[in-house]
């Protein structure tokens, strides 16, 4: 890499910044939906689209031959290796009904953006309700920079399953909820209890810091997690998919070495 983490983690950390302000302003004025994506609960902001529009257009400034992947589809391949993955606004639902989970979530990897064979380099997610950047680089920590105060993120040591706090999400099809809810009753009982908040980058970020014991979902897109599972990894987390697969569609997990082959064995019951 021509470019060092510390220059990639400035332009993602001022970059999500920005565009937190932005979507916190666009919330603030009022929230319209433009369209409707793969259901019609999955939907789009004209937030979403003017947000990705701005960090694709600072991005094409400051590193103009990196590729860009964002959600909302414009795609571009760069010259330099390196892709950024983008979801602009991370809990649209959230964003739509003004609960203060959402996040603009920013990634840097090295290769095209497939979990499954790219090399994460840095990752970024602003939640600019709660005043919380998290941030990571390979082999750097994991922080949360909250209130103008910065603390290194690490993931808590629980070894009890019946004790462990885990999140979940659930995908946009009434058949893929079937499915999500069916496995949902292996883990249920079996823990302390289940959350579902809403935006995946920010339940990675919980695990990061020790505010969840776990998380899983399946169908998740690189962009829900491409900047979250860094974050996790680098405070301390497990971060895959099942039978040792890297992480992915058919499954995201994350949580601590302890639990994590645990809540696995409940997934893949
Ligand atoms: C969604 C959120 C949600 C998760 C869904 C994602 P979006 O992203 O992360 O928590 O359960 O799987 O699609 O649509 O708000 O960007």
């Amino acid at each position: 890499m021509a470019v060092s983490p510390t220059e990639l983690l400035d332009i993602a950390r001022t970059v999500a910044t920005e565009a937190g302000e932005l979507v916190a302003r666009r919330r603030r004025e009022g929230v319209t939906v433009a369209a409707t994506k793969s259901t019609s609960i999955d939907v789009v902001t004209l937030a979403d689209r003017e947000c990705e529009e701005f960090v694709k257009a600072r991005l094409a400034q400051l590193r103009p031959e990196d590729g860009f992947y964002g959600e909302e589809g414009g795609d571009s391949t760069g010259t330099s290796g390196l892709t950024w993955i983008v979801d602009p606004i991370d809990g649209t639902v959230n964003y739509l009904y003004g609960i203060p989970q959402y996040a603009v979530s920013i990634a840097v990897v090295e290769g095209n953006p497939d979990p499954a064979s790219w090399k994460q380099a840095v990752g970024v997610v602003n939640n600019p309700a709660a005043d919380e950047l998290y941030f990571a680089s390979k082999g750097g920590g994991a922080f949360l920079l909250t209130g103008g105060k910065q603390q290194q993120l690490h993931v808590n040591e629980e070894t009890d399953l019946a004790h462990a706090l885990v999140a979940t999400g659930f995908g946009y099809s009434s058949e893929v909820r079937a499915i999500q809810a069916q496995r949902l009753t292996h883990i249920l009982p079996a823990v302390r209890d289940i959350r579902r908040a809403g935006a995946a980058s920010l339940d990675l970020c919980a695990v990061a810091a020790g505010r969840l014991d776990g998380y899983f979902e399946s169908g998740t897109k690189p962009w829900d997690h491409g900047a979250g599972s860094l974050i996790a990894r680098e405070a301390g987390a497990v971060v895959g998919g099942l039978y040792g697969a890297a992480e992915g569609e058919s499954m995201l997990l994350a949580s601590n070495k302890y639990l994590f082959p645990e809540i696995e064995k409940l997934l893949i019951k």
